[in-house]
């Protein structure tokens, strides 16, 4: 049974692994409940629930587990709006596409509020089922129109920690305090074209407008994932935008990656070059007095053992848990990748192109997946998520939304974006979606390829894998042993 949102008795010690938030819904609610109920941090990705729900209800819901967790959504009839909206009893037909989910803007409509306040709910609610484990959920602040209802669709289920990276979430302790006692937010988004720090554009929820009104709900713990000392400090000094904690995440880590300070320097082969200017003065962030956990290859028992020593809570994981038995990487991209693996064959490059929010992205080789150049060439370029769009002010001062991975007509000449931006970028929308088993269907039978990321450092994985006769993905369990081999173990 979960306990209840507002519940909380004893306050626990701070966890010592997290596993990281992976997106597209590679972390997703059975991983991460995985995790939690071995009394560690297990987080669920928050980006794009939207789709990965819509997209679970029109392949029938396997297992019911979506129409379970939407049973206890606390306002039925909202819940019953997107059964009704997305779910098909018998699943789609082979080859039929998946119907599209409304894209966000400013001002998102109200059935894609719904959706991903429900979304949200119901990954959270799943996560945390049948244990008394604490459950976060991951946000990319770059990703910023759906974080207001998200958060809250999260709360709804009693989140217990919201971890937010790529970008400043200042903006955060304070639209978490609110939407706890159930108030109306407003998170900036930065527009293209505009300075930001007018103010004018903000993305807006109200709580009292999506459910009426209600008992208030938990306010989770925030932890900010930071690549500089700067961010760290500057988040701490005042009292208005100091998180609870900071995850320390250096560019070694799997997904996105914050770019190198200074000028931008390139390796011959397009990688991004960081040196001591991007390393976390951990003295100075230990003096910032809130718990820090470190991230980016800390995947080891000498990884945890150090960080512990350095004065860190713990460490984030995120690369070894990706290719676990309970993680939603398609079953098939996971083993394949430990098969190649166990004969050696696996390699890791931190790509500045690939990704359309234009910072490094780290991108595993792997065969029929977007790490191939002639894979990625045969893809005609579609944008019909659009969940890396960016605001932009038009010619005629309204506000429009672009993608530098969308088809170049539309980009350069209807939306006028920079022809230095396309070189290189892939959908990683739709490809995220296919690394976990949710590919688009396109006109005569063609399959949107999918795109793996990992962090640099496949140790554990290689370790993992061949401690197992069959080269098979392992569970996350095997993963929190090896992390932590004297861990106690909980009910
Ligand atoms: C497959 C994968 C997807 C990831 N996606 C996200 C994400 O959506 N948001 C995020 O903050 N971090 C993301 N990360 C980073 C992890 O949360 C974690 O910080 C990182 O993996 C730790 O370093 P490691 O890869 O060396 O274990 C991702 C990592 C991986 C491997």
């Amino acid at each position: 049974m979960m306990t209840s949102p507002t519940a909380r008795s004893v306050s626990r010690p701070p966890p010592k692994i997290i596993q990281g938030g992976m997106g597209v819904a590679v972390s997703g609610w059975r991983l991460a409940r995985a995790v939690s109920a071995a009394g560690h941090l297990g987080v669920v990705s928050g980006t794009a629930l939207d789709v990965v729900c819509a997209r679970r209800l029109q392949d029938g819901d396997p297992g019911g587990h979506v129409r379970r967790a939407l049973a206890a959504f606390p306002v039925p009839a909202v819940a019953q709006r997107v059964l009704d909206t997305y779910f098909l009893p018998a699943g789609r037909p082979t080859g039929r596409p998946y119907r599209t989910v409304p894209m966000y803007t400013l001002q998102p409509p109200a059935v894609l509020q719904e959706l991903t306040m429900v979304a949200n709910f119901c990954e959270v609610y799943l996560a945390k089922e049948g244990h008394g484990g604490v459950v976060g959920i991951n946000y990319l602040r770059k990703i910023g129109l759906p974080i207001p209802v998200a958060c809250f669709g999260a709360m709804l289920a009693g989140v217990d920690y919201v971890l937010v990276g790529a970008g400043s979430p200042a903006e955060l302790p304070e639209l978490l305090g609110r939407l706890a006692r159930r108030d109306g937010v407003a998170l900036s988004v930065r527009t293209q074209g505009t300075t930001s720090a007018d103010g004018t554009f903000a993305v807006r929820c109200s709580p009292r407008a999506l459910l009426g009104a209600g008992p208030p709900l938990h306010r989770p713990q925030l932890l900010a994932i930071v690549a500089s000392t700067d961010l760290a400090a500057g988040l701490a000094a005042d009292p208005a935008t100091r998180p609870d904690g900071f995850v320390v995440e250096g560019p070694t880590a799997g997904g996105h990656n914050a770019p190198p300070r200074g000028p931008r320097r390139v390796t011959p082969e397009g990688e991004p070059v960081y040196d001591d200017r991007d390393t976390v003065d951990l003295d100075a962030i230990r003096a910032l007095g809130l718990p820090f956990w470190l991230a980016g290859s800390q995947g080891s028992p000498e990884g945890l053992r150090s960080a512990l020593a350095a004065g860190a809570a713990g460490i984030q994981v995120g690369t070894a848990f990706a290719f676990s038995t309970e993680s939603g990487l398609a079953d098939r991209l996971k083993r394949q990748v430990l098969q190649d693996l166990a004969t050696g064959d696996v390699s890791v490059r931190t790509d500045w192109r690939v990704s359309p929010t234009g910072f490094p992205f780290k991108v595993l080789s792997a065969t029929g997946t977007l790490s191939d150049p002639q894979v990625a060439a045969e893809r005609s370029p579609v944008c019909d998520i659009g969940a890396l769009r960016s605001p932009f002010r038009q010619a005629d001062g309204t506000i429009g939304y672009r993608c530098p991975a969308e088809p170049r007509r539309m980009y350069l000449e209807r939306k006028g974006g920079r022809a230095a931006n396309i070189e290189g970028r892939r959908c990683l929308c739709n490809a995220l979606l296919a690394a976990v088993d949710l590919p688009q269907q396109r006109p005569h039978g063609y399959e949107e390829p999918a795109i793996v990321t990992a962090g640099d450092d496949l140790s554990a994985v290689t370790a993992l894998v061949r401690s197992r006769a069959d080269a098979a993905p392992y569970p996350a369990s095997a993963v929190i042993d090896h992390l932590d081999p004297a861990r106690e173990h909980r009910a």
